[in-house]
């Protein structure tokens, strides 16, 4: 007969052990899906790019290191570290920028940036790039 004490023991390593692989399951699961997650915000991000510098963003606005160097509107090359969309009209918050980027004149009536018309998928991709300007 197996020393009852040692059938604890393999019991409590064969548990231990289960436990440990299924942390690794998880923390592999959350490796996998915070590396998903990069991929697509950086494929967003570069698509956002994309959006911006072949449409009359550029026109109005500058961005260091690439080709918009516009001077009508705010330089937005460091976007991301402002508090307020427009000068105060509003906190710079993901819902507000997406909202500005489809209609400025929401927040800021009369405001000099027209609605751009751009589809929701362009506006997402648009503003997952302004907020990778920092
Ligand atoms: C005709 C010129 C013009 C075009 C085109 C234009 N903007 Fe603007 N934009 C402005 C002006 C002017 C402001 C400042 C508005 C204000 O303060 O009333 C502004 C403000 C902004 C702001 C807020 C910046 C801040 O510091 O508060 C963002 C973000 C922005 N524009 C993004 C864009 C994007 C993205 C596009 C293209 C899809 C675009 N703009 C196209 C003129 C333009």
């Amino acid at each position: 007969m197996i020393n009852p004490l040692i059938q604890k023991f393999n019991f409590c390593f064969v548990g231990l052990a289960l436990v440990e692989i299924r942390e690794r399951h998880k923390l592999l699961r959350l490796f996998n899906e915070v590396l998903i997650d990069r991929h697509v915000t950086g494929a967003a991000v570069a698509r956002g790019r994309q959006v911006f510098e072949t449409t009359a963003c550029v026109n109005c606005h500058a961005v260091g290191g690439t080709n918009a160097n516009g001077r009508f509107g705010p330089d937005l090359s460091h976007f991301m570290s402002r508090d307020t969309l427009a000068a105060g009209a509003a906190p710079n918050t993901p819902e507000n920028l997406r909202l500005w980027l489809r209609n400025p004149g929401a927040i800021k009536p009369g405001s000099l940036m027209p609605a751009m018309q751009l589809s929701d998928e362009d506006v997402n991709a648009v503003a997952d790039y302004l907020e990778s300007l920092r």
